[in-house]
């Protein structure tokens, strides 16, 4: 990863304006493929997840951008963050600590491999350095955020984080000011906050 921050952001924002309607049609076709609506219904989440397709579009966007072979996803939910991650001569491995909410269509998808956490803990359990990005979107009560912050930088981990939900509540906001690395706060996700974080 070369990137500057400030590039990825600026080249995803451009993106993201420039062909909302290519990014749509891609969503709505993984949305298909993995049965992504479906399943947010199933389980009792936002009614229509396409409410939320400009998050999902900068997934897309950053996910076309990088060149990144191996990609961890800390919170699976769904899949729905997933599946913007896949790309030709990708890995994806998503943890979550309730993987009983995710597409059946997601588990059963080659380049997915999906790991059951058994507590909320073990989502520092990991060889992050095997990691090119790492995308973070768990429970946001900041603590097991700045565990696995710590756990990177005692790993020496190189590479992007993805901050998911950084302004979404009091502890979120104080863990995000704790980070000292290089880090950009964009406009992802509306007013929750999505902050990207470089290491190393
Ligand atoms: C907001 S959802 C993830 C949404 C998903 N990343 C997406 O973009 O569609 C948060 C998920 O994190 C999981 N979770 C909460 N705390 C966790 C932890 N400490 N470790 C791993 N997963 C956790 C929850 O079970 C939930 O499924």
């Amino acid at each position: 990863m070369t990137l500057e921050l400030k590039n990825i952001v600026e080249t995803c924002n451009a993106g993201v304006h420039k062909n909302e309607s290519h990014y749509k049609q891609v969503l709505q076709a993984l949305s298909e493929k993995y049965k992504i609506g479906e399943t947010f219904e199933k389980h009792g989440y936002l009614r229509n997840w396409m409410l939320a397709e400009r998050y999902y579009m900068y997934l897309l966007a950053y996910s076309s951008l990088v060149s990144d072979k191996n990609i961890l996803e800390l919170g699976t939910q769904t899949g729905a963050g997933t599946v913007c991650f896949l790309y030709p001569g990708r890995r994806v491995l998503t943890a979550d600590v309730n993987t009983g909410h995710i597409s059946k269509e997601v588990l059963m998808e080659k380049n997915i491999l999906v790991r059951h956490l058994r507590n909320a803990d073990e989502c520092t359990d990991f060889k992050f350095y095997d990691f090119d990005t790492i995308f973070v979107d768990i429970g946001h009560d900041g603590h097991h955020e700045l565990r696995i912050h710590n756990e990177l930088m005692k790993q020496k981990f190189k590479g992007i984080v993805l901050w998911d939900d950084i302004e979404l509540n009091e502890e979120m906001e104080l863990f995000w000011n704790k980070i000292e690395n290089e880090k950009i706060e964009t406009n992802w996700h509306a007013a929750c906050g999505f902050g990207i974080v470089k290491y190393g």
